[in-house]
């Protein structure tokens, strides 16, 4: 069984259907990307996984389960994290923070323990605290946890999103064009961050991402939007060979 399945999945906004009849499935610890022409409903899709909106029609089962009716931040609780397409950070917070407020969302301390600041809130500040600078090391961010976030190069700032999108344990990451606006360096970087991450942390990840080389380079599968409608899924090699995703998208590229 896959872990995620997306199923017939539609929606409109008025005359416009941004997602139509979307059907395709992401495995465990895979890396599934998910390619087309800007306004092809990629980032549409995030949203109807993320309950930012309801589908008109359509179902999406997270290991077997349907997920329906809840609100995006429940999205979370359910093991599916994402980033944006524009960087969101707190940026006049020092980088461990940023990191720290991923880990919290699991926070097990009660409010008066916080409030008081009685022993049990601090052991779990410790523990969070810990877990946050591991996952910077992971990262090769530690360097930089007591910097303010905004000052981070604009390549280490995307790598600091996936970092706190990764304190939630998430069973799935969404990363919704991680590399736009990156040099060629900090993508090959990215993109070995990326593989590292899924053997690292065990999980899948769908990615949404333009620069070609670094999705063929790393998914196992690649499904294809054109307006709204899957055109193409399957291997690297099947895309880059499939005529009509070289028609409707790749074109001379590779
Ligand atoms: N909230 C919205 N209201 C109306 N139209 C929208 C909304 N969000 C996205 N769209 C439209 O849906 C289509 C798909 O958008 P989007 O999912 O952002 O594309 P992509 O991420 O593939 O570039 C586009 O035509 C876009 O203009
Ligand atoms: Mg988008």
């Amino acid at each position: 069984m896959s872990l995620l399945e997306v199923k017939n999945l539609t929606l409109r906004f008025g005359g416009l259907t941004a997602v139509d009849d979307v059907s395709f499935t992401v495995d465990n610890n895979s890396i599934t990307g998910l390619i087309g022409q800007n306004g092809a409903g990629k980032t549409t899709v995030f949203n109807l996984l993320t309950y930012v909106y309801q589908p008109n029609s359509g179902q999406v089962f997270l290991d077997g389960q349907e997920m329906k009716g809840k609100k995006p931040h429940q999205a979370v609780a359910q093991g599916l994290t994402r980033t944006f397409q524009n960087i969101r950070l707190f940026r006049n917070m020092p980088v461990i923070d940023n990191v720290k407020v991923g880990c919290l969302r699991q926070g097990k301390y009660s409010v008066p323990s916080g409030v008081f600041r009685l022993p049990s809130f601090w052991r779990e500040e410790k523990e969070t605290h810990k877990k946050a600078m591991e996952l910077l090391e992971v990262f090769e961010l530690e360097s930089y946890a007591d910097h303010y976030a905004g000052s981070l190069p604009y390549g280490q700032q995307r790598k600091l999103e996936i970092c706190r999108a990764l304190a939630t344990n998430p069973r799935i990451l969404l990363l919704d064009e991680p590399a736009a606006g990156m040099n060629p360096s900090e993508t090959e970087e990215l993109m070995s961050t990326i593989d590292k991450i899924r053997k690292h942390f065990m999980i899948a990840v769908l990615l949404i991402e333009h620069d070609m080389k670094l999705v063929m380079g790393i998914c196992e599968k690649i499904v294809v939007l054109n307006y709204g409608r899957v055109i193409a899924e399957g291997s690297p090699e099947e895309i880059k060979n499939n005529e009509e995703v070289i028609t409707a998208y790749l074109g001379s590229e590779v």
